[in-house]
């Protein structure tokens, strides 16, 4: 990638892939299931998403990396033309199966839809993400809770290279770049062992796998700060599984250029909207009679088109167009919460402008 500002250790800059110009710091919304659920294509570019993401896990599962092939590939199968991202699978199969068994070869897992046992290997991750022919693909890998014990983590994090080398053996798709994913735990020097391994083996761009999952924010920021440090500067920077506004903002602080997160678009599908100054659910009585703009500062379609107490209404009986319209509104926030981020960037005022965002958001009642 080409970096074209740094402000501290935050950059901005551009992605190219297959499918386009991606401009980095970016967020991908998620089409766990080759859908970003309520939002067409049209939608998502609307609402200014430069790159989208799917699960390897679920369409391998539903309805099969052999149908999304039959279509041409994801892209052609769903009508996103976009730049787009497969997770590997390897993340899903730890947080949704209650049984799987990990060994050398791969993991062995109960499907969630109808508890069929299937094995993800390394180079069946790989070949499922070549049929789905997202321009991104991930390495298989094993991200192991926060507190599991130090000694786990060092098993895990070499096997996980060890599957990341038999990944790369495996990909042979010239139009689609390979990421490779760091794994530790919070322990720093495990951090940079797996950051080590896998950038030895050498890949077009890595990912800071196995945070966000239960330990404190903190924690969280310290061990990506000793990590992001010691990633190449000119490979893109993908931090796994972020998307709160604040968040978003810290990480990119610290240097990460892609994430992705379910909760935009999760909250939306609850009655809850990012605003900049707060989260707002509109489930709340306050808003039936707030005959006022959702967000008066953004111009996407549901707050140019609709009043607060519409959208309570909708939420509180549950009807489609309110969750469409909340999760348009919300990945239209975020993407231009990374458009804002990028220009401040650019201007080497972004600790200022994001310190002062952070501070905003977190006051309001
Ligand atoms: N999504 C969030 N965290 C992770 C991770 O550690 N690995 C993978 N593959 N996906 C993730
Ligand atoms: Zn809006």
């Amino acid at each position: 990638m080409e970096v074209l500002a740094r402000d501290g250790e935050a950059r901005a800059g551009l992605l190219d892939t297959p499918h386009g110009r991606v401009q980095t710091p970016t967020f991908m919304p998620v089409g766990t299931k080759g859908t970003v659920k309520g939002l067409t294509p049209a939608d998502l570019r609307g609402a200014g998403a430069g790159i989208i993401l799917g699960n390897t896990y679920h369409l391998y599962l539903r309805p099969g990396a052999d149908l999304v092939r039959e279509a041409g590939d994801l892209h052609a199968f769903s009508g996103w033309d976009g730049p787009m991202l497969t997770d590997s699978g390897g993340f899903q199969v730890f947080s949704l199966a209650k049984t799987r068994k990990i060994s050398e070869r791969g993991v062995r897992f109960a499907s969630v839809y109808d508890g069929s046992t299937h094995e993800f290997t390394p180079e069946l991750t790989t070949r499922v993400q070549e049929d789905l022919g997202a321009d991104i693909a991930m390495v298989l890998d094993e991200c192991p809770p926060a507190n599991a014990a130090r000694g786990y983590h060092e098993d895990s994090l070499r096997r996980t290279a060890r599957w990341a080398r038999r990944c790369k053996d495996a990909h042979s798709r010239e139009d689609q770049a390979l990421f490779g994913i760091v794994q530790g735990g919070l322990h720093e020097d495990l951090r940079r062992e797996s950051l080590e391994r896998t950038v030895e083996i050498g890949f077009p761009g890595y990912a800071v796998g196995g945070l966000s999952v239960g330990e404190s924010r903190e924690e969280m920021l310290q061990t990506l700060a000793a990590t992001a440090l010691m990633l190449p500067w000119e490979s893109p920077r993908y931090f796994m599984g972020i998307g709160d506004p604040v968040g978003i903002l810290q990480v990119i602080s610290l240097g990460v250029d892609m994430f992705d997160c379910v909760l935009p678009t999760r909250l939306a599908r609850h009655g809850a909207a990012l605003t900049p100054d707060g989260r707002l659910n509109l489930k709340n009585s306050r808003f039936r009679r707030d005959f006022g703009p959702l967000d008066p500062e953004c111009s996407c379609e549901t707050c140019t088109g609709y009043s607060r107490a519409y959208l309570a209404h909708l939420v509180r009986e549950d009807e489609l167009l309110g969750h469409r319209l909340l999760t348009l509104h919300n990945v239209h926030f975020t993407a231009n919460l990374c458009r804002q981020a990028r220009r401040e960037i650019s201007s080497g005022t972004y600790a200022a402008w994001a310190r002062a965002w952070i501070s905003r958001y977190e006051t309001a009642r």
